[in-house]
């Protein structure tokens, strides 16, 4: 089965497009890192998908089938920077949010829901903060607070926008092998990452991103020096990176 598949879709910001014609079917069961240098539309790929924004063309299939049919099947943790964090809310109520998301604003909390919710910040390690108010957390605090409202959702596909930045790499780590733990229970996440240099270990599929679509695919396929190049542009200073993450990892460089 195909997890997210995107045709022709477009989105136009003040007569500037953010992403063009991006076409591509997504491989379910996978982590997928969606990857491209600043303002390369990244966000706005996930946001067209969630239906936040408004694609100008193309439309978008979510397990084969439109978003509204599957809603509730697909989590997305929007960038942690992005957020209100003043908003008087609980670590709880946030977590909380994730089941509200199943079953509608207005119903109870179940038995049920409250053990998914005991379980998703207990999957972070976020059990002893529940009554913390979130504006009083630290930023690997709140990113984690973010998956564990997901966790409770128990989607299929998750789509995270940069859950790395402003984490430490204790949680950094304790984040990836959630993600794959997740991924060996058939969950797909696509995840916004910027580092290159983390790249290959975290994702076995990517979309790489320059308002249009470069690349797409394997990630041995196509994480490779002349795609690299042809994502992240001219600049000096993004290329020798380029350079040396391949070097570091000893990839075999294509040369033509
Ligand atoms: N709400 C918005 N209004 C106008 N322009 C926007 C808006 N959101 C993003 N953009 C522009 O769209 C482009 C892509 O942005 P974004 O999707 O945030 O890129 P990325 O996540 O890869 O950094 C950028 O040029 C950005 O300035
Ligand atoms: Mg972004």
């Amino acid at each position: 089965m195909n997890s997210v598949e995107t045709h022709n879709l477009t989105v136009i910001y003040d007569k500037k497009p953010a992403i063009w014609n991006i076409d591509f079917t997504l491989p379910a069961g996978k982590i997928i890192g969606i990857m491209g240098p600043n303002g390369s539309g990244k966000s706005t790929l996930l946001k067209a998908i969630m239906d936040i924004v408004e694609p100008n063309m193309g439309y978008v299939k979510l397990m084969d089938k439109p978003l509204d049919d599957v809603r509730d099947k697909v989590s997305y943790v929007p960038q942690r920077l992005s957020v209100d964090w003043d908003f008087p809310a609980s670590v709880y109520d946030v977590v909380a949010m994730g089941r509200y998301a199943k079953r509608g604003m207005f119903k109870k909390l179940s038995s049920d829901d409250k053990k998914r919710i005991d379980e998703s910040l207990e999957m972070v390690n976020m059990s002893a903060f529940q009554n913390r108010q979130i504006s009083q957390l630290s930023g690997g605090q709140q990113q984690r607070v973010f998956l564990a409202r997901a966790l409770a959702q128990d989607a299929d596909i998750y789509l995270m926008d940069e859950p790395f930045v402003g984490v430490d790499a204790a949680t950094e780590q304790a984040i990836i092998t959630l993600l794959k733990n997740m991924r060996d229970q058939g969950k797909t996440l696509l995840v916004v990452h910027h580092d290159l240099h983390t790249a290959q270990d975290y994702f076995e599929h990517m979309v790489l991103l320059n308002t249009r679509l470069v690349a797409e695919g394997p990630t041995e396929e196509i994480f490779n020096e002349k795609i690299l190049t042809e994502t992240y542009g001219g600049t000096l200073t993004t290329l020798s990176k380029v350079a040396n993450v391949l070097k570091e990892k000893d990839f075999p460089m294509r040369h033509k």
